[in-house]
């Protein structure tokens, strides 16, 4: 299983500090099960400014732990990366990274919305071959309050990730609700931990999976799972048809 939203690689952003805790995060992915995890750092970020050669640096680093170790689990490069006009570019020359070298890149909204010139961004993207992917689109103010915004983007050829954690509960109902209803009408393609400590923001990367599996949604997690492998081996993804998101019943208002 390859987990692709991971703050792994330390002292870069508001993930792991230090490479003894990059270590024990790596230990407990081998325990669920992943066999490999791309870092995803954030990338020109309002708050962090990672830097690019600290960031190869620690790739490094964490790689000959692991063959030291003879862990059973890879690590891919990659980062988050803020919504930016400049983002492609940064792409073309190296000072973005998309995610594991592939044409994939993990696209970071404000949390607050959806601003005016995604599509714009989008459509840039996908005119420099590479295909954007939404990060935790169920944790968008925007999309939480109108799931068609982000069919609009899909519509512009964007792909979107949920996050393990929301599906498993730990951001609250209404945020676990909202991936839910995105999963079902077939709006989210990818599956990350989103990781960035292992107790304060831990993996629950199966805790996840476990509850689309008690749902019945066997499918979907074969589909996120192969999705994540695919994008490894820079493929195309499985993307099912969008189909209508459920309205809110009022019954459902009190829950
Ligand atoms: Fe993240």
């Amino acid at each position: 299983m390859i987990d692709t939203h991971a703050h792994i690689l330390a002292g870069l952003d508001d993930g792991a500090e230090t490479m003894e805790e990059t270590k024990r995060m790596l230990e407990k992915a081998v325990d669920e099960q992943i066999t490999g995890i791309i870092a995803t750092p954030h990338a020109h970020h309002p708050q962090f400014k990672t830097d690019l050669a600290a960031l190869h640096e620690q790739l490094a680093a964490t790689r000959s732990w692991i063959a030291e170790q003879q862990l059973p689990i890879q690590v891919y490069s990659g980062q988050e990366c803020r919504l930016s006009e400049k983002l492609p570019e940064q792409l073309k020359t190296g000072q973005a990274l998309s995610l594991a070298e592939s044409r994939y890149v993990l696209l970071e909204l404000p949390s607050s919305g959806i601003p005016a010139y995604t599509v714009q961004i989008i459509q840039l993207l996908i005119s420099s071959n590479y295909v954007p992917i939404i990060a935790h689109a169920e944790r968008n103010q925007g999309i939480i309050q109108k799931p068609e915004r982000l069919e609009r983007l899909l519509r512009h050829g964007a792909l979107a990730q949920v996050t393990a954690g929301s599906v498993a509960g730990s951001f609250g109902k209404a945020i676990q609700k909202t991936a839910m209803n995105l999963i079902d009408a077939n709006l989210i393609h990818v599956y990350g931990s989103d990781v960035h400590h292992l107790t304060k923001r831990p993996f629950l990367f199966n805790e996840g999976l476990d509850y689309l599996e008690k749902k019945k949604r066997h499918e979907v997690v074969d589909i996120f799972l192969e999705n994540n492998e695919r994008i490894v081996r820079n493929e195309h993804l499985y993307v099912l048809e969008p189909q209508d998101i459920p309205k809110p019943k009022w019954w459902n208002i009190f829950e």
